[in-house]
């Protein structure tokens, strides 16, 4: 049985403060997506357990599979900047051609194998945040967003 635990927010003031200034750093860094060719902005910002914030958007590129969206920018940024330090939460939003998505987006399948690993070697669950005009999905822990997940080779030998 595989059960996930998530929590459904429409009314934004349930969420914490630090929530939602995570919430606004993710939109800022909206600013910064390069996204010619799906015209379609995704802005991430990560917590980290030193209570610094990392940002970053969605980076397109004439070569379509170079690009890399908005989570692993900022969740590789973190790991380059500040390694070893856990993560305490990530914040997700995005916009289309006419502003921020009335539902929040969801990680794709890569981010979600980034997301988990980070929190591996963080030893510790953190939170998610998928945010859209109309509500937040919140969840406590990446390893509910890739059950049966893949472990290095190392790991899985043991
Ligand atoms: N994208 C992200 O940045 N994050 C996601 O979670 C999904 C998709 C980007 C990739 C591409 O630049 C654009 O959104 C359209 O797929």
């Amino acid at each position: 049985m595989l059960t996930i635990h998530y929590d459904e927010i429409t009314d934004f003031s349930q969420l914490e403060d630090w929530e939602l200034d995570l919430i606004e750093k993710a939109k800022e860094a909206l600013k910064g997506s390069y996204s010619p060719y799906s015209h379609f902005k995704v802005g991430a910002s990560v917590l980290l357990e030193n209570n610094q914030i990392v940002t970053g958007s969605n980076q397109e590129n004439g070569a379509y599979p170079s690009g890399l969206c908005a989570e692993r920018v900022a969740l590789f940024y973190a790991g380059a900047n500040f390694p070893g330090v856990p993560i305490r939460a990530i914040a997700i939003v995005a916009s289309g051609e006419d502003g921020l998505t009335q539902n929040p987006i969801s990680p794709c399948g890569a981010c979600r194998q980034v997301m988990l690993e980070y929190q591996t070697i963080g030893a510790k669950p953190y939170r998610i945040l998928m945010v859209g005009k109309s509500k937040v999905i919140r969840i406590d822990d990446a390893s509910l967003l890739l059950p049966f997940s893949f472990t290095n080779v190392r790991d899985a030998s043991k």
